[in-house]
């Protein structure tokens, strides 16, 4: 009996051994918090988020220049393919030259929030704003109406995803210049659109959204993952503790300092490597005054006006979890200065960085995170996360191989130029 048990102990031992040497690694929680990138959120207030047809339309509509005034700048000037789908400028710069930096399209479907304030909360919110912008596309929405009721292409693509267009020929009913400026109520094209009626500025803001849509499901398709960093650890749950050399023993030493002594992840975490939420790093001005952007204390009190929000008549699930975020949402003024914290996949081609394209390099980024050097905006709210790192060169040289392993897989070259044509076949 005594042996049976003895050889029964041994063989539970043996089998226990065994299960160890094959198990797969747990990796640590602040890894698997950084990868994979899941699969991109579903967004419910567009029904046609995920729509073959509107993906095909809104690859069309993103590059083309007649969304602007003159037929001069389409989206895709200012977010470049071969830039990361930025622009490489300081500062936005087509009609006039804008206060912000042009942030990627790439990955940002996991967004939140939109702009570098959040006054969007959706793609197709977003895609409304820069078409009216008198600094970037110069556009209003009659007559980007009239326009696409009148360019057959457009119209037919139009029509076949979304139904007929509103009676734009009637020219007593749709002025040929209209939209809203709530902050200008004076200006003709603002008297234009108050002069309508209420049943028509519906249907022709249902015919903006619905553009807005066809944008953002183009703009959904623009994900690069899969970084050498993912592989590395993908490596390391299978239990390859050198993580299958995806990563060099620079990068590996920068990522311990990303999660440690840098503190990075207090805001960059999650797979995107951003809180999606805000925050004041106070970076230097550019002309060293103080700084004017109000930053997201103005973007939630425009959000939560908007009426292509979330929760409005143009969202297809204004119930739902999207609704409640902006209802939510509070204006705050200790949110003066923050900016949305940008993802940091895909840092490659985005330079100049920062809010208002302050920083040449990641080099020159670093080295304000080691030094805090210019930092700007005592007065208001800060954050007291931040304090000067004092890196080593060699660390600033870690830190930097470890954001380089964070390029995902290359685009499929198809969506980095305009298709043949509006309308899906
Ligand atoms: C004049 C250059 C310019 C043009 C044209 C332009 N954008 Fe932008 N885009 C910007 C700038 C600058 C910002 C940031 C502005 C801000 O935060 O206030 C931005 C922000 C965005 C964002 C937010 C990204 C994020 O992660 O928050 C998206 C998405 C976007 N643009 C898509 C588009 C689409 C779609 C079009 C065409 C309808 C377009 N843009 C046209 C310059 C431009
Ligand atoms: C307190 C939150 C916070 C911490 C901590 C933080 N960041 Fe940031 N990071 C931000 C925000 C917000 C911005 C945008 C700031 C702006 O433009 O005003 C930013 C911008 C950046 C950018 C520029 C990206 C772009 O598109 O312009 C890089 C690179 C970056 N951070 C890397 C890091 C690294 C590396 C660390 C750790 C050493 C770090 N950050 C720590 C919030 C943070």
């Amino acid at each position: 009996m005594k042996l049976i048990q003895g050889t029964a102990a041994l063989l539970l031992v043996g089998v226990g051994l065994l299960l160890l040497a094959n198990r797969t690694e747990p990796i640590s929680p602040a890894l698997a918090r950084l990868s994979p990138l899941p699969p991109t959120p579903l967004d419910p207030t567009n029904r046609w988020a995920d729509d073959a047809r509107a993906v095909r339309l809104g690859h069309w509509l993103f590059f083309d220049p007649r969304l602007s005034l003159d037929r001069s700048v389409s989206c895709a000037t200012c977010h470049d393919p071969s830039l990361a789908f930025t622009d490489g400028k300081p500062l936005a710069q087509t009609l006039g030259v804008g206060t912000r930096k042009t942030p990627t399209i790439l990955n940002t479907a996991h967004s939140r929030w939109y702009f570098w304030d959040g006054r969007a909360d959706s793609l197709w919110a977003q895609a409304t704003e820069p078409i009216e912008n008198p600094l970037e596309m110069g556009m209003n929405r009659l007559a980007l109406a009239h326009r696409v009721y009148a360019e057959t292409d457009l119209r037919d693509a139009y029509e076949l995803l979304f139904g007929t267009l509103p009676p734009l020929h009637l020219s007593e009913r749709f002025p040929a210049n209209a939209r809203p400026i709530p902050d200008d109520p004076q200006h003709a094209h603002a008297v234009a659109w108050q002069g309508m009626r209420d049943t028509d500025r519906q249907s022709i803001n249902r015919f903006y959204s619905n553009l807005g849509k066809a944008l953002a499901a183009y703009e959904r398709q623009l994900i690069r993952a899969e970084a050498p960093f993912d592989r590395y650890v993908t490596a390391l749950a299978a239990g390859q503790g050198d993580g299958d050399g995806h990563l060099s023993d620079s990068a590996v030493r920068g990522l311990a300092l990303f999660l440690g002594r840098g503190n990075c992840t207090t805001c960059h975490n999650g797979p995107t490597f951003s809180d999606l939420e805000f925050h004041n790093n106070q970076v230097p001005t550019a002309d060293g005054r103080p700084p004017l952007d109000p930053g997201r204390f103005e973007g939630a009190r425009i959000v939560k006006a908007s009426p292509f929000n979330g929760a409005g008549p143009f969202s297809d699930d204004n119930q739902g979890a999207a609704a409640a975020r902006v209802r939510r949402l509070k204006t705050d003024s200790m949110s003066w200065g923050e900016f949305k914290t940008p993802s940091l996949r895909n840092l490659k081609g985005r330079e100049p960085y920062f809010h208002a394209g302050q920083m040449a390099d990641l080099e020159s980024v670093l080295h304000f995170y080691s030094t805090l050097e210019g930092a700007s905006g005592q007065s208001h709210h800060q954050e007291n996360v931040l304090k000067p790192l004092d890196l080593s060169p060699t660390e600033s040289a870690d830190l930097l191989a470890f954001l380089e392993s964070l390029e995902g897989r290359a685009l499929d070259p198809h969506l980095s130029v305009p298709p043949a044509g509006p309308m899906h076949k």
